[in-house]
């Protein structure tokens, strides 16, 4: 017997069971198949961003955090906190708890939405009468048959070649979530995003922390100089990061791991750690998918290839988040899923690719919407700059953390707002008033005439607006 609905997810990550939860506020009979398992073998839907990624690593540098102003920063208040000791295995099991109730809380929109939920792993199958098929394997075997699929099955971390995860010693973002006891040395290889979040937790806990890094350029695709600022803020820190390294042979055994490289200097070095974490980048998730069933086309890097609309190349077929092109981030799935399952109820659903954030979690924060100055330059744009530096708002010297800056780059001529980039305390909340800037078309001018409340940080952003104009009224 198959179950037959009019939508049917396979993932529930941010872009599967928002898409779920979407088609069926749209009226849809909707199913979500999920294969992630909890410890207890129970189903943990929310994907890599909730099991894996973005809520245990913010928890995780929420807890490192704490330490850290306690270790370092208290007493500039007048705090005296004796013999301050972090227990890793309770900053564990408050992240797992924090997981959980993320899990549980998906479980409950399922309800609520009325979606049915397979917990299995589901593969496309051929066709029958004229309904796309998806079988479910697991505990809940079942054949669902659908008018509309979307798949949502997300990325995985990419290993080295030669050398895979075996989440002892050398660990993908899954085991640097879960490192039982402060490493003494721990390597990463890779400062992109993960590498910088992961490394600045367990530096705060007391790890001596090398982070090899094969470019060049410190954060590349950031605005070299927010870039520049957050590198000297690491380097104060204590953030050990190599750039130009080329990585050579990995040896891991019980004692630790050794990496040997060649540094940017072409001098050959080796890097003992008891530690590694491998954060080069994420593959798409397809295999197990049975893509070639239905003739699913994929690409090169086995993503599936969809158009703007996330339309793939059978007709029915829709694909959203880290498993197709674009930026990997749990906001852009989710507006892909929206955008889909509107789409489907024949609505004009949008994903404006030009204002999605980033924001990279460590301290300082590192966020930026729009383009850098070194992309205006390389696409030919005439460009007003306008920076503010922390220093001179007096609400970040009142919670005493003045690094960094905000900066506005603007059309010279219309001055509509081409890019805000910021580096420095709660960049990820101060870059929503940026982005909604962006979306509504505004100038520097419209951000800068607006009254922001004082004192708060984002006076530094109406005032590095002002910037753009050279007529800042603090600094
Ligand atoms: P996923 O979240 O990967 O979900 C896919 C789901 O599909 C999984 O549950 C998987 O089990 C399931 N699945 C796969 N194949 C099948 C199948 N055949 N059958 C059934 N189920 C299947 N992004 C941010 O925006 N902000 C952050 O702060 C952030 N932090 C991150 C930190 C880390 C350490 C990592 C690794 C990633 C982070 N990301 C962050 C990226 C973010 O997690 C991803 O972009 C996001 O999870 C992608 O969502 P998705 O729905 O496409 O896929
Ligand atoms: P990444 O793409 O951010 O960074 C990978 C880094 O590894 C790059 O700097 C790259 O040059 C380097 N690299 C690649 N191969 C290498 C090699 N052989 N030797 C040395 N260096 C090498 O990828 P990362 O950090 O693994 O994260 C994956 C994705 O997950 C991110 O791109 C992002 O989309 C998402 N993510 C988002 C977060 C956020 O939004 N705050 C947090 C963490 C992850």
């Amino acid at each position: 017997m198959s179950k037959e609905f009019d939508v049917v997810v396979i993932g529930a990550g941010p872009g599967g069971y928002i898409a779920a939860i979407r088609a069926a506020q749209l009226g849809f009979k909707v199913a979500c198949i999920d294969e992630w398992t909890n410890a207890k073998g129970g189903p943990a839907p929310g994907g890599t961003c909730t099991n894996v990624g973005c809520i245990p690593s913010k928890a995780l540098l929420q807890s490192s955090e704490h330490f850290d102003q306690a270790l370092h920063h208290f007493a500039d208040h007048g705090i005296s906190a004796k013999s301050v000791t972090m227990d890793v295995g309770q900053m564990l099991a408050r992240k797992d708890a924090v997981v959980q109730q993320n899990n549980d809380g998906i479980l409950y929109l399922f309800k609520k939405n009325k979606i049915s939920f397979f917990h299995g792993r589901g593969a496309l199958d051929v066709s029958q009468g004229g309904l796309h098929t998806v079988q479910v394997s697991g505990a809940q075997a079942e054949t669902l048959l659908a008018k509309q699929v979307i798949i949502a099955t997300g990325s995985s971390a990419r290993a080295l070649p030669g050398t895979p995860f075996d989440e002892v010693q050398v660990l993908s973002n899954d085991g640097a979530l879960r490192i039982g006891a402060v490493p003494k040395k721990l390597a990463l290889i890779g400062s992109g995003v993960i590498g910088l979040e992961m490394g600045s937790v367990w530096r705060r806990l007391g790890a001596d922390v090398t982070i090899l890094e094969g470019l060049p350029t410190f954060l590349g695709a950031v605005d070299q100089q927010i870039a520049k600022e957050a590198k000297k803020a690491f380097d104060k820190q204590g953030l050990k990061i190599e750039l130009g390294v080329k990585v050579g042979e990995i040896k891991s055994g019980k004692k630790g791991v050794s990496i040997a490289y060649t540094n940017a200097k072409g001098e050959a070095q080796t890097l003992d750690a008891d530690k590694l974490i491998v954060s080069i980048g994420r593959v798409p998730n397809t295999t197990g998918l049975n893509a070639q069933a239905v003739g699913l086309a994929l690409d090169e890097r086995g993503a599936i290839v969809v158009d703007a609309e996330c339309k793939t190349n059978v007709p029915g077929i829709w694909a959203v988040g880290d498993v197709v092109r674009g930026p990997m981030l749990a906001h852009k799935a989710e507006e892909e899923g929206v955008a889909v399952a509107e789409r489907i109820a024949g609505q004009h659903g949008h994903v404006n690719f030009n204002t999605i954030p980033w924001v990279i979690y460590t301290s300082p924060e590192i966020a930026w919407v729009g383009r850098t100055e070194q992309q205006l330059q390389a696409d030919g744009v005439a460009y007003k700059a306008g920076t503010f530096p922390f220093l001179a708002n007096g609400r970040a010297r009142a919670l005493g953390d003045t690094t960094g800056m905000v900066k506005f780059l603007a059309d010279a001529a219309s001055d509509e707002i081409l890019g805000v980039h910021i580096v420095g305390p709660l960049a990820s909340e101060l870059i929503s008033e940026a982005v909604v800037a962006m979306e509504f078309k505004a100038s520097a001018e419209d951000i800068a005439r607006i009254c922001h409340a004082h004192p708060s940080l984002s006076e530094a952003t109406k005032e590095a607006a002002l910037a753009v104009d050279k007529r800042t009224l603090n600094f």
